[in-house]
């Protein structure tokens, strides 16, 4: 999804906006911008291809600036083209980012175009720019103008005019000859002190919908502001030098040091001050934050991939997100949790994509294992529903990001029906999930960038299955024998994955296969459905091969009618309960030619044969049974992928972060 790296600092900051958009590239983008302040006046450079054409781009233009923004746009409103690529400018004064939607955007654009403004661009994003400057005092306007009219002739009568004169003085210019114009043009306009905060502050009153913004005025060429709504910015704090990201991912490397703002906040930064107002305009303090791992992230290691790097990654990422946490106790989640959990009588999950899945993976477990009836919703659907809401309802939203759209519009919602009790899993400490929900469990899968989840997904999965205990035992559904059992199976879990990432070569025979069909079939039953679903999701999303997902009792319900023996069959077939009944669905598939692929547990007696190959997968681990095939289908989908040669982390269309509707 969209990203913002902003930059204000007393030297050079163009290689810190570039490295920035390269950090940002995993959350998907269509098309990329960068915009510096030099002579007086915004700049900027857009491209339609990655960030690597746009940085050739930079160096040929010469930037270089102590001030500036960039961003990576995935289009909303309006193609991906070259003019609608942010940074977005306004007057030929204002340089702006956005991320978010702006909900009221055809009025804003009816009454600034009334006022005069030229609309170049389909963005939502321009009507922003352009009330900033109609918002700023017409003091600042015309004190600016003698600025912009001095850099226009720059720009026109080339090196006398168009470079400064220290610069030109270097190159061994005439001094008698060369103007000493920017040390005139500064003195004569000096900045009209936080005339652009003002305008910003009351610019996002008039606002309806999701911002993060940074911001920067020709006539204050010392500041950048920001504001944030809905979408998430953050404050790097450096030497000399302060920034502004949409996630501190990009600033990995230049600082350690972060402020999340908070919704409704703007921010004023100079290389030496920041001044944070909150929605009511009052000076506001915020936590300073010392994130330390960052700049490991990034790194490939021997991978090809992220996403093949974080599959791996997974036995640790369980381990750690496990490691003290099997105790069952109700602190893990909040220190308010037991007297939630022992008030609470069902629980309402939502989420979406990925994240979806696990949670309704999670209505198995919720209601065999802690008796709990559970509704799973899909989020998008239920913040438009007339759902029925109960007080005593415990309200789950699971997101590896913590900043989806649409689970944290589902979640306010079903606030605002009276359901108070809320827990958010979530992978990202600083998200606004977690600033949402009275509890939280943090996975600690750590930083996700390939773009299909993956250790977020089972790390989620970890965090549910520790609920559902926790929550059996609060409701006394639990035994201790039965308590101790599951434990066991959860400190198991890392060895066990080990073991399914063994299969890897086996994976890859299948996946040679998959990459030559265009449609895949995936069968499951009770919680193995979910991970059919999960995997024909991770299929679809990064081989671009349409893929379906049934319980396999349904397939004579209709589906059965696409079985041909161009069709490859996915079936997850772990030894529990259901297996005879799942076995009566393979035959179904295979008599009429379908061909079958078979994760198959020990003891199944499923074996590769004309029409079917068996994969034998470890032993079943019980209810944790669906994370070892989860894995197994992310590895067939990375594989197919790659045979395909797609682009695997960052595939066609897709965001990580999707902080848009
Ligand atoms: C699929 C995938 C998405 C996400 C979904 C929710 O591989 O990654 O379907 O699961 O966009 O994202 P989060 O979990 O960040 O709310």
């Amino acid at each position: 999804m969209c990203g913002i790296v902003s930059a204000i600092a007393r030297h050079n900051i163009v290689p810190v906006l570039i490295e920035g958009l390269r950090r940002l590239e995993y959350r998907g983008y269509d098309s990329c911008g960068i915009a510096v302040l030099t002579d007086g006046a915004p700049r900027r450079v857009r491209s339609i291809a990655r960030v690597e054409d746009l940085a050739a781009q930079v160096e040929k233009a010469g930037f270089a600036s102590g001030i500036g923004l960039a961003h990576t746009r995935w289009a909303t409103h309006g193609a991906p083209v070259p003019d609608n690529a942010h940074p977005i400018f306004s007057r030929e004064t204002i340089a702006l980012a956005h991320n978010g939607i702006i909900e009221n955007h055809e009025a804003l654009r009816k009454a600034l175009s009334a006022q005069g403004y030229t609309f170049v661009s389909q963005t939502d994003s321009e009507v922003i720019a352009h009330l900033i400057h109609s918002l700023l005092p017409a003091s600042s306007l015309e004190h600016f103008s003698a600025r912009l009219l001095l850099a226009r002739a720059r720009r026109q009568y080339g090196d006398r005019c168009g470079r400064s004169r220290s610069a030109s003085l270097r190159d061994g210019g005439d001094p008698a000859a060369i103007p000493n114009t920017r040390n005139d043009d500064v003195t004569q306009c000096k900045p009209l002190k936080n005339a652009l905060a003002d305008a910003v502050r009351a610019a996002v009153q008039q606002l309806r919908g999701a911002y993060a913004i940074a911001v920067f005025h020709s006539a204050e060429p010392h500041c950048i502001v920001g504001a944030r709504r809905g979408s998430p910015l953050v404050v790097g704090i450096g030497e000399e030098a302060h920034f502004l990201a949409s996630d501190a991912i990009a600033l990995a490397g230049e600082t350690e040091r972060f402020i999340f703002l908070e919704d409704g906040d703007v921010v004023e930064l100079t290389a030496d001050t920041v001044n944070i107002t909150d929605s009511n305009g009052a000076r506001a303090e915020r936590e300073l934050r010392v994130l330390t791992s960052l700049h490991q992230i990034g790194a490939l290691g021997p991978y090809q991939h992220f996403m093949q790097k974080e599959i791996f990654e997974q036995p640790r990422a369980l381990a750690e997100s496990i490691a003290q946490r099997d105790t069952f106790l109700p602190s893990c989640f909040g220190e308010r949790a037991r007297a939630v959990f022992e008030r609470i009588d069902r629980a309402l999950i939502l989420a979406c994509g990925s994240s979806y899945y696990a949670g309704l993976t999670a209505k198995y477990w919720l209601e065999s294992i802690a008796a709990l009836p559970t509704q799973v919703e899909i989020a998008s659907e239920y913040r438009y529903r007339s759902p029925v809401p109960h007080p005593d309802t415990l309200v789950v939203a699971i997101s590896q990001s913590g900043e989806t759209a649409d689970t944290l519009a589902a979640l306010k919602y079903a606030h605002a029906l009276g359901q108070a009790q809320s827990l958010a899993i979530c992978n990202v400490a600083t998200s606004a999930m977690v600033r949402q929900t009275a509890l939280s469990f943090l996975t600690r899968a750590g930083a996700e960038i390939g773009v299909a989840s993956t250790k977020a997904f089972t790390a989620q999965l970890a965090a549910l299955f520790i609920l559902t205990v926790t929550l059996g035992k609060v409701r006394a559904r639990v035994a201790p024998s039965a308590e101790d059992a599951y434990r066991q199976q959860l400190r198991h879990l890392p060895v066990a994955l080990n073991r399914v990432l063994a299969l890897e070569p086996h994976l890859i025979a299948w996946a040679e296969t998959f990459a030559g069909k265009e449609n895949a079939l995936f069968l499951g039953r009770g919680m193995h459905y979910p991970i059919a679903l999960e995997g024909a999701l991770k299929l679809k999303e990064i081989s671009y091969i349409h893929a379906e997902a049934y319980p396999a009792g349904e397939l004579k319900h209709g589906p059965l009618a696409l079985v041909t023996d161009a069709m490859p069959v996915v079936a997850i077939a772990p030894n529990d309960a259901l297996l005879e009944k799942l076995k009566s669905n393979l035959h179904e598939v295979r008599a009429r030619g379908g061909q079958l692929y078979a994760l198959a547990e020990p003891e199944t007696r499923i074996d590769s044969d004309i029409g079917l190959r068996a994969i034998r997968m470890p032993e079943h681990e019980g209810p944790l049974s669906p994370l070892l095939h989860a894995v197994a289908l992310q590895l067939l989908a990375y594989h197919t992928a790659r045979a395909r040669g797609t682009d695997i982390d960052k595939p066609r269309n897709l965001a990580k972060s999707v902080t848009v509707e």
